[in-house]
């Protein structure tokens, strides 16, 4: 072999040749470098358009200030900020670079060889990344006719070997929310199973767009930290990505058991959270006004683009988070294509199952305004 090049051939498992790389959403500067369009649109992430709290921006640069310094590796003043906020302890809280990171802890600290992840077909792509990257068995139950999880197929389909189920409540990319009473009962049939001496597997509630959830339109909405209080082996994920509008610094965690936790601890990478994050993330929490606001924005918004969307024809599914899914009847990927030469990046949903359906993150009016007309001419022409 010396003096050849023999590429990457053999140099992987079958788990990681079979993977297929996690597709974000097109990033603005690349559709505006390869497509020539000025002053692109991205709804395509579900990020917080009205960006983060000003008193988090000020944290930021103030932390910018020392970066020859270490971060805190243990994140001390956000976990503490967190556990209050939460009414938990500083043990039962991990942090991530964003929750995607803990995703992957998860998955190499509870699931070992010949053990399974399950989930439903039609969420959040991670699950299946973190599990199969790991050499993990992935069991995917489909998805409910109302786009939202069918937890009797879920529970159907996990079997002896599954130690960790994803739930994302809100889901992504459908935005359906699973209720309390749905929710708790899927989690005592779980927990009846004659489990072996390892006992039940861990189910990890996704609520990455929990904020988003209109209680009054949906007082059924679950109170995860009562859940987590009352199911043991409940794990609670959270992001600074949406509501919080800090996706560019990668800020997650986890409410966990402490025990739970200390194995995450043992596996998370030094120093993962870096001291920009970690010190815009806490004056991002602390600020309730401007997250009260930016959210009732984004709920506002929902509800207008889900009008828009379905003025011109097309089926929407009701949504409890900061994006929706319609229906466009035709290869969403296609019409993303046509939307991107008009500037407006939006997303199809072709790897979750649905590929007629497209995901739209809720902007401000005017950008509402603009995807909508985009759209019209796309699906009109
Ligand atoms: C359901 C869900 N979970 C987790 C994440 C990851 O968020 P982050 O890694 O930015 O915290 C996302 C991001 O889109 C998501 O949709």
């Amino acid at each position: 072999m010396t003096g050849t090049r023999a590429g990457a051939v053999g140099l992987v498992g079958e788990a990681i040749a079979g993977l297929k790389a996690y597709e974000p959403g097109k990033p603005i500067e690349e559709v505006e470098r390869e497509l020539g369009v000025k002053d692109a649109l991205k709804l395509a992430s579900n990020e917080n358009v009205w960006g983060p709290s000003p008193l988090a921006l000020v944290a930021a640069k103030e932390a910018l200030s020392k970066l020859w310094l270490y971060p805190d590796a243990a994140s001390f003043a956000l976990r503490q900020a967190l556990a209050a906020f939460h009414g938990v302890t500083m043990p039962e809280v991990v942090v991530g670079n964003g929750s995607n990171e803990i995703i992957g802890m998860l998955v190499r600290c509870f699931v070992h060889d010949g053990q399974s992840v399950a989930s439903s077909a039609g969420s959040f792509i991670a699950y299946k990344i973190g599990a199969r990257s790991h050499g993990r068995r992935y069991i995917e139950a489909p998805l409910g006719a109302d786009y939202g999880y069918d937890l009797d197929a879920l529970l159907a389909a996990i079997d002896e070997s599954t130690r960790l189920v994803f739930i994302a409540n809100p889901n992504n990319p459908t935005g359906t929310l699973i209720g309390d009473g749905a929710l708790r009962a899927f989690m005592r049939a779980l927990d009846d199973r004659p489990w072996g001496p390892a006992g039940p597997p861990i189910v990890v509630l996704d609520e990455a767009y929990v904020e988003f959830i209109d209680r009054g339109e949906r007082a059924d909405a679950p109170d995860s930290l009562v859940i987590f209080r009352t199911r043991p082996r409940t794990v609670l994920l959270r992001t600074f990505s949406k509501a919080y509008g800090l996706a560019a610094l990668r800020v997650g965690y986890a409410v966990c058991e402490p025990d739970i936790a200390d194995y995450l601890n043992r596996v998370r990478d030094p120093f993962n959270l870096n001291a920009v994050g970690q010190a815009a993330a806490r004056a991002a929490l602390a600020d309730v006004a401007w997250t009260r606001t930016v959210v009732a924005a984004a709920v506002a918004s929902r509800v207008a683009l889900s009008a828009g969307l379905r003025g011109l024809g097309l089926a929407v599914v009701p949504s409890q988070a900061n994006f929706v899914l319609a229906d466009v009847g035709r290869n969403a990927k296609a019409v993303n294509d046509a939307l991107m030469k008009r500037a407006v990046i939006a997303r199809p949903v072709g790897p979750s199952g649905l590929p007629s359906h497209l995901r739209v993150t809720v902007g401000r009016e005017h950008e509402n305004e603009r995807v909508l007309e985009a759209l019209r001419v796309v699906l009109g022409g």
